[in-house]
């Protein structure tokens, strides 16, 4: 029996299908990579942008073709708008919303999955899956041995007027600080070397939980005093947070702690007042430009990594200039563009779309220009320079070597390195930048 697992969205979609893979585990399955050798297939989508979940559409009638000449059960689950959710009922065997991850095998018997290997296993796996309150409490099966998602935090209040999250992930809710300082511990025990706290809004943690919880610095914090109570090199990262909860304390405790990452990923959208406005993002550049300050002043070789959309609503050509100069002042290490598309329900999805297809491939070209100008700049600045590098893989695109990062997460290739370095931290000298990367050789 075997299982195959499809993740089509971000971070938090990758660490919510290592849970979906521990529960279908669980029952008795082996996973696979290839769709055409498992009997249940499982998709975790996510409905930000259209393009994933054309994606699932493509798939899913392939899928259902296959059912013509062998027995297939479907699954979809993830980060789903109802709207879409409406439209895959009709298409997939099951559909579930991620917090009824635990009762998964029950669902999945009742589509007539279960085989008696299964079924014994399942009247185990549901009772101890009833005393789990929620499928945070189901242990995942993480997919690297050296890196690792923790979720700290899910939902999001902010309802930025273009975003889907609020409605696909619902409210904010804080995981018990606890339950994340166990898995972080047990995770540092393990070996693994780089984890990254997980949330939509990972500077809210807390903030739902007033005066019983911790604020998210303190939980850096505590995070902070686990680096320094082991001999373990690892580095901790955290995304998303939002500009409005990033309090300069936060970044205090990031400085105070060798294991807590010099990296930030801090999403600005847009580059003008007005359009931040009309987005709902509730801050203003003069808001964020002094987080900026505040990291550069306390976190001197951050990297800052964003997220901007092009083309929103009503987004005219000085608007996107604003956003030009924004980045040219950062000079980002990293920029995710993309082009906006309106998602039902949604505030902004009644408003016009009214800026083409073809302008905003135009904008997203003017930005990404910017983007590796100051990327390249930064990058050179560090040739003859040797860094900390955690090794990551194997170089696709250039036999024999190596591909890694720093602790910053700006790319390095590794030339003339073994493999069994895969999964270490190395002293790498830097011996040429590019554009989004580097290269260099051991030390
Ligand atoms: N919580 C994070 C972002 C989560 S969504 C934050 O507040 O920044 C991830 C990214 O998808 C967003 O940062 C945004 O850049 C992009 N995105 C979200 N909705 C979009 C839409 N309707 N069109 C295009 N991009 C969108
Ligand atoms: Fe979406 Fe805004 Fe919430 Fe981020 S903060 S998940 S962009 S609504
Ligand atoms: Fe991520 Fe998409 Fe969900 S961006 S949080 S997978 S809605």
């Amino acid at each position: 029996m075997k299982c195959c697992i499809v993740t089509l969205g971000c971070q938090m979609n990758q660490s919510d299908s290592e849970r979906v893979r521990s529960v279908i585990e669980g029952m008795g399955y082996e996973m696979t990579d290839n769709e055409e050798e498992a009997s249940l297939i499982g998709v975790v989508a996510c409905s930000v942008r259209q393009k994933a979940i054309d994606k699932v559409y493509s798939k899913i009638h392939k899928w259902n073709q296959w059912k013509n000449s062998r027995p297939l059960v479907t699954f979809v689950s993830g980060c789903i708008l109802p709207a879409d959710e409406v439209k895959f009922l009709k298409l997939f065997d099951l559909v579930f919303r991620m917090n009824e991850l635990p009762e998964l095998p029950e669902m999945l018997q009742q589509c007539g999955v279960a085989t008696e290997y299964a079924a014994r296993h399942l009247l185990d796996g549901i009772e101890r899956l009833d005393e789990r309150t929620d499928f945070w409490q189901v242990d995942p099966i993480y997919s690297s041995s050296f890196e690792a998602y923790v979720p700290i935090q899910n939902g999001c209040d902010k309802f930025c007027s273009y975003c889907a999250v609020p409605y696909t992930r619902g409210r904010e809710v804080s995981r018990a600080s606890e339950d994340i300082l166990a898995e972080v511990r047990r995770l540092v025990e393990a070996g693994v070397k780089s984890i990254t706290l997980l949330g939509q809004n990972v500077n809210s943690y807390g903030l739902d939980r007033k005066g019983e919880e911790i604020s998210f610095a303190e939980l850096l914090r505590k995070v902070g005093e686990i680096g320094n109570a082991c001999e373990q090199e690892f580095w901790v990262y955290f995304t998303s947070p939002h500009p409005r909860d990033m309090t300069r304390d936060v970044i205090e405790a990031i400085a105070d702690y060798k294991c807590l990452a010099k990296q930030i990923h801090l999403p600005v959208q847009s580059g003008d007042e007005k359009l931040l406005r009309r987005m709902n993002r509730n801050h203003s550049i003069d808001a964020y430009m002094k987080i900026v300050d505040d990291i550069r002043e306390l976190l001197p070789t951050a990297t800052i990594f964003t997220d901007i959309i092009v083309g929103f609503s009503g987004e005219t050509d000085e608007q996107l200039q604003s956003t030009a100069k924004l980045m040219e002042q950062v000079g980002f290490n990293m920029a995710y563009i993309a082009k906006y598309s309106p998602r039902v329900g949604a505030r902004s999805a009644r408003w016009e779309d009214d800026v083409s297809p073809q302008q905003k491939s135009e904008r997203l070209a003017i930005l990404a220009e910017i983007m590796k100008r100051s990327s390249l700049a930064h990058n050179m600045g560090m040739v003859g320079q040797t860094f900390r590098v955690l090794v990551d893989g194997a170089d696709k695109r250039f036999d024999g070597a190596l591909t890694g990062r720093t602790e910053g997460k700006l790319p390095v290739r590794i030339l003339d390195a073994p493999e069994g370095l895969i999964g270490t931290f190395q002293n790498i000298e830097i011996t040429s930048a590019a554009e989004l990367s580097l290269a260099g050789k051991i030390a």
